[in-house]
């Protein structure tokens, strides 16, 4: 006897009419119409029945703190660095904690069950860390929450800073971070690549640095990072995150930049909400849109992934937890509107994402976690296209959220009563 069936759902890879049953927490059978005796059936309509979304770069320390003590006027990256550095001496645990357990409510609320967030260690206090230590441990029973530690004033610029980042590692925080396009120079940000990756191959950990926040086409840390991935065997365990200046960058360049990455095994995470928003800024007409080169990086073989970044933080107003509405500009940043390009964009914050955290049991295989997100779609197109509505959130076989769905009430003469947005 299953625990739970699911029946008559579509898979993002366009099988239909397909059963999942599930046992003790994990998928058991994954068949074409399997009507086997179960606790519990889930009739799925024929909807989009997908693997929980990813997010592979938050910032969870610094979420949901919008106004705080100011808003950023500019909008600019520079600014907000320094609404935040006026918010930090006023930050306490409490208020870390409580935002960041009100944005887990909405990420779970939205089928968002894994996130990556980046957590200041520039504060020699390591505030923050403790802070989100503690929610790490709170969530795990639905969110799978993994920390960077994140140099956010510059490893190098600011004194004890490397001995700050160590202390974080030392507490738990799970994953090596870095900004070395903040440092000081373009050699003093080459070292702390260098340094970070260091750490991370002796230590045994993963590397996920802010590399290349910029508009200028010059800043490559990206390269030091590839060479330094390869140099200390890191293949497969480093992730470069935002790499905007790829977009201004000499094609050239980027010809022999491109292969680099590929045999390095590092993957790239781009945030097209906020790199729409940010870079540019110092452009009149045309502006650039500043994102990274997402259909080249993958098309020569790069995971690509796309993270939220920021809601509602000193650096961007706007969010709610919704990777759907990532992708959604992801795709349009990037012109992936083609099938499979919006299907990319899919994979993008579902299975590349997964792949940027090394999420174990993750997908829809027979022997996965019972981790999945009933959507109001009938495929991942239309799941973009509508940033549909999560009808059901499971995480390892339990209901964790649940939507109605949506219908608008129609009050005109000779029309239906209701509409759906499905043709
Ligand atoms: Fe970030």
């Amino acid at each position: 006897m299953l625990d739970l069936l699911v029946k008559n759902a579509t898979l993002p890879d366009g099988r239909q009419g397909m059963s999942i049953g599930v046992q003790n927490g994990r998928i058991a059978e994954v068949t074409a119409g399997l009507d086997a005796p179960a606790h519990e059936t889930l009739d799925a309509g024929g909807y989009l029945l997908s693997p929980h979304f990813v997010d592979p770069h938050f910032h969870m320390d610094a979420t949901l703190s919008y106004g705080l003590p100011r808003v950023n006027e500019s909008g600019t990256l520079l600014e907000g660095i320094a609404v935040w550095g006026e918010l930090k001496p006023t930050l306490t645990a409490d208020a870390i904690i409580e935002r960041a357990l009100t944005y887990c409510d909405w990420a779970v609320a939205k089928g968002l069950l894994a996130i990556r967030s980046h957590v200041d260690t520039s504060d020699p206090s390591l505030l923050a860390v403790d802070a989100l230590l503690e929610v790490k441990k709170r969530v795990a029973p639905y969110i799978d929450l993994q920390l960077v530690a994140f140099p956010q004033d510059g490893l190098l610029r600011t004194q004890g800073s490397v001995d700050n980042l160590k202390r974080a590692l030392d507490k738990g925080v799970d994953v090596v971070g870095g900004i070395p396009h903040f440092e000081r120079t373009s050699e003093q940000g080459a070292a702390s690549v260098k340094l970070l990756c260091e750490i991370a191959a002796t230590r045994g950990l993963l590397v996920d640095m802010h590399c290349d926040e910029s508009d200028d086409p010059l800043s490559r840390h990206i390269e030091t990072l590839a060479f330094e991935a390869q140099r200390l065997g890191l293949q497969g365990r480093v992730t470069g995150s935002h790499c905007t200046s790829m977009h201004s960058m000499d094609n050239y360049y980027v010809s022999k930049l491109l292969p680099l990455i590929a045999e390095s095994g590092v993957s790239v995470t781009a945030n097209p909400l906020i790199n729409i928003t940010l870079q540019g800024r110092q452009d009149s007409y045309p502006k650039r849109r500043g994102m990274t080169r997402v259909p080249e990086l993958m098309a020569a073989g790069i995971n690509v992934a796309f993270g939220h970044d920021c809601v509602m933080d000193p650096w961007y107003g706007m969010g709610s937890g919704d990777m759907l509405e990532v992708a959604h500009m992801g795709l349009h940043v990037a012109q992936m509107t083609s099938q499979k390009g919006i299907r990319d964009c899919f994979d993008a914050v579902t299975t590349n994402a997964a792949e940027v955290m090394h999420l174990q049991g993750y997908g829809l295989e027979v022997g996965c976690d019972a981790s999945f997100v009933l959507l109001q779609a009938r495929d991942p197109v239309e799941a973009i296209r509508l940033r549909a509505n999560r009808l059901q959130v499971w995480r390892k076989g339990q209901l964790l959220a649940e939507t109605a769905p949506v219908v608008a009430k129609l009050h005109m003469a000779g029309r239906p009563d209701g509409v759906g947005f499905l043709l």
